[in-house]
């Protein structure tokens, strides 16, 4: 049996305003007019040999998330679900997913672990990564896919390939290193044997729950313990499992990436060019926008006079560039975003200051 599972979690603070508590990344409409979270969906369900698509997310993202995957069509696909109180980050995620998987089809199924917020252009060479992956997979390796890294992203993990080590069309990884500093990722492009992580990963659902189990034992005896009192007062159809508070809270917040892909020694790599983009900010997402002589990518409508490489998304209102470069402006009904386009990451900051004052 083949498993995507779509982790979707996260805010995406630095998408704000248009990316909320309420309405997170994965719902954000892209140019094309379909979301994150759809395009997910079709990329995960339009894989060959799809038992069902898992969806791991908070309980009160369900409708709203079943809403969209019906939209694009979901009625050919198996649909399970996951549901969380409230997030204990990527590790509890994928523990819980795993545990799922091996109770409905046993140890050797294989998991595809999505994020819901990334965008991927070329479909067609991700399928290939894909099966690739899964054939690395089956022979007891922890799949990660590798990008080619284009500058020192230090918002992302570093996995070292060993190229000495290949394995069916991957290497084995020597040394996988989630967010490192400044100084690190710049050593790390130098060195050339180094990918990002892409957060999606290929995992034998057994081999995960072993390696969590010895590598990360407090986050899957808390998962496993959340589990059993879920199913026992849910009954046996679970079609939608919502996990239990009070146990769930005990369950320790940390990323798959530091609790288990860190520390594993069975992981390996399929370097992948695949049009990978975590659109990690308002820059990222202005790439999806064409830019018109001078620069500019307009979403929404908008005049322009004598401004130069300015990014607008303003889909209710018109808006007027005067004189301004290197902006990025986003239009909502109640919140506007100015930011310079230096600063797109401290965009998160705002919403720090908007939590502390609630
Ligand atoms: N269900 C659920 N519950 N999903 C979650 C949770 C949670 O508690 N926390 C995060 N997610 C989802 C997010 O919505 C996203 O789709 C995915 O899991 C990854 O989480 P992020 O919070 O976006 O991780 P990151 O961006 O800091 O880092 C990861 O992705 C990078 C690439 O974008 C890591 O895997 C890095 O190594 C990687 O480079
Ligand atoms: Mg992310």
């Amino acid at each position: 049996h083949f498993v995507p599972v779509i982790m979707s979690g996260g805010v995406g603070s630095r998408l704000w305003p248009v990316s909320r508590e309420t309405h997170p990344k994965p719902f954000m409409s892209l140019p094309d007019g379909q979301n994150l979270i759809q395009k997910t969906f079709l990329r995960a369900s339009g894989l060959d040999g799809v038992s069902e698509v898992l969806t791991v997310t908070n309980r009160e993202l369900f409708f709203k998330t079943e809403d969209e995957y019906r939209k694009v069509g979901s009625e050919h696909t198996p649909l399970r679900y996951v549901l969380e109180p409230f997030g204990r980050n990527t590790s509890a995620a994928v523990a819980a997913a795993a545990l799922q998987l091996n109770e409905a089809y046993g140890p050797d199924t294989l998991m595809l672990v999505l994020a819901a917020d990334h965008l991927i252009q070329n479909e067609t060479a991700f399928s290939a990564a894909v099966n690739k992956a899964k054939e690395i997979a089956s022979q007891g390796w922890l799949v990660t896919f590798g990008i080619e890294p284009q500058y020192p992203e230090t918002g992302f993990g570093y996995i070292e390939a060993d190229k000495a080590n290949t394995l069916a069309s991957g290497y084995r990884v020597a040394r996988f290193v989630e967010k490192p500093s400044l100084e690190t990722a710049k050593g790390y492009l130098e060195a050339g044997r180094y990918y990002w992580n892409s957060g999606m990963f290929c995992f034998p659902v057994g081999l995960v729950i072993e390696e969590l189990r010895e590598h990360a034992p407090d986050v899957m005896e808390t998962v496993a313990a959340t589990l059993a009192a879920s199913r026992s007062s849910q009954g046996e159809a679970y079609q939608c499992l919502t996990l239990d508070p009070e146990q769930f809270i005990d369950v320790p917040d940390i990323s798959i990436d530091y609790a288990l892909m860190e520390r594993s020694s069975k992981v390996a790599v399929v370097p992948c060019d695949i049009g990978w983009s975590d659109i990690g900010s308002w820059n990222a997402m202005s790439e999806l926008t064409e830019a018109d002589a001078n620069g500019n990518r307009c979403e929404g409508e908008v005049l322009v006079h004598e401004a130069r490489n300015n990014y607008v998304y303003s889909p209710e209102r018109l808006t007027a560039l005067v004189g301004i470069e290197d902006l990025l402006v986003v239009d909502t009904p109640d919140a506007v975003l100015i930011a310079h386009k230096d600063h797109a990451q401290d965009v998160k900051q705002i919403v720090k200051q908007l939590k502390a004052n609630e």
